[in-house]
C-alpha cells in the first residue's frame, strides 16, 4: 500500500472511528432514532462484520462509515480525519472508500470492463489504465473470459462480483459491504465467502461486512459487532480467533458453532 498509509500505521491510526455517534432520521411523518452512543474503532486491515435485527441501523451505520450520512451527533473519522466539517463533507478521505450495496447497480448497457473502471473514468484515468486495471480485476475475482460481457449475461454472483471489482478499481483502503450476498443461494454464498477472504488478503482492505448470516459473519471476521435493536448500540463485540486462510470446513468445528449459538443468543434475547 501507499506511503501514506504505512505512516498513518506508524502512528497507530485507527482506520476509521465511530465516537459518541447519534442518528436521529426526522421526516414529515416520523422521527426514527435509528443509532445511539455508538462507539467503534476498527484498524487497518481489521475484517469486522457487523450482525443485528432488521431495522436495527447496521445500514445506517455503513452510511456514515461511507459518508453517505452524516450522524445526528458524534465524530466520524478515517485515518484520523474527521469526514465532517460542519456540514461539508471531506470528500477526499470519502473517495478512498469503495462501497458495495445489496444490489450490485450495474449499467445493463456497459460491459463488465466497463463497469468496473466506470470510477476510474470519473476520477479522469485514461482508457489504456482503465483497461488494464478492469483485466486485473476480473482475473482478481474470478471474471476472466467475461470482461467483455454484459450484465444481463452474468449469474447473480457473477454481477455481485463486478460490483466488488467496481469498489475494488481505486484501490480503496476500506471496502464498505452491505449484504452484498443477501440474494444469492446458499452455495453460491459459500464460494463468495471464500472470494472474499482472499480478495480481503490480496489488496489488505480493510473491510467493514454487514451481514444478516451469523455463519457469514463467523466465518469471515476478526471481529464481529452486534447492534441491540432500535436504536441501534453496541451490543457486543465478539473476536473470532481463528486463523487466515480459513476454509469452509471450520464451520463443522465445535469452537465455530460455539461463537454462532453465542451470537444467536443473544439475537434472540433483543428479539
Ligand atoms: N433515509 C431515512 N429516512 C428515514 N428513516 C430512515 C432512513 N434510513 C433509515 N431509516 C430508519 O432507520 C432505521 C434503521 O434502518 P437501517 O436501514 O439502518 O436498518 P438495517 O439494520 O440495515 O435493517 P435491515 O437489516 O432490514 O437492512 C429504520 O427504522 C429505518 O426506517
Ligand atoms: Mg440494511
Amino acid at each position: 500500500m501507499s506511503a501514506v498509509r504505512e505512516t498513518a500505521g506508524a502512528r497507530a491510526v485507527p482506520e476509521l472511528e465511530l465516537v459518541g455517534v447519534e442518528k436521529i432520521f426526522e421526516t414529515k411523518r416520523a422521527t426514527t432514532h435509528a443509532l445511539t452512543a455508538i462507539d467503534l474503532t476498527i484498524e487497518r486491515e481489521e475484517f469486522i462484520a457487523i450482525i443485528g435485527q432488521s431495522g436495527c441501523g447496521k445500514t445506517t451505520l455503513l452510511r456514515i462509515l461511507a459518508g453517505l450520512v452524516k450522524p445526528s451527533e458524534g465524530a466520524v473519522r478515517a485515518e484520523g480525519r474527521s469526514l465532517w466539517d460542519g456540514a461539508v463533507l471531506d470528500t477526499e478521505t470519502v473517495n478512498k472508500l469503495g462501497i458495495v450495496f445489496q444490489d450490485p447497480n450495474l449499467f445493463p448497457w456497459y460491459s463488465v470492463e466497463d463497469n468496473i473502471a466506470l470510477p476510474l473514468k470519473l476520477r479522469g484515468v485514461d482508457r489504456k489504465a482503465r483497461r488494464a486495471r478492469a483485466h486485473e480485476l476480473c482475473e482478481l475475482v474470478g471474471l476472466k473470459g467475461f470482461e467483455r460481457a454484459y450484465p444481463r449475461e452474468l449469474s447473480g454472483g457473477m454481477r455481485q462480483r463486478t460490483a466488488i471489482a467496481r469498489a475494488l478499481s481505486y484501490r480503496p483502503a476500506v471496502l464498505l459491504l452491505d449484504e452484498p450476498f443477501g440474494a444469492l443461494d446458499a452455495m453460491t454464498r459459500e464460494r463468495m465467502n471464500l472470494e472474499l477472504q482472499s480478495i480481503a488478503a490480496a489488496t489488505r482492505a480493510t473491510v467493514v461486512l454487514v451481514t444478516h448470516s451469523i455463519n457469514e459473519a463467523v466465518f469471515l471476521a476478526d471481529r464481529i459487532v452486534l447492534l441491540s435493536p432500535r436504536p441501534g448500540r453496541v451490543r457486543s463485540i465478539t473476536r473470532v480467533p481463528f486463523p487466515r486462510p480459513r476454509e469452509l470446513d471450520l464451520e463443522t468445528q465445535p469452537e465455530f458453532q460455539d461463537i454462532v449459538r453465542e451470537l444467536r443468543h443473544q439475537l434472540d434475547e433483543d428479539a
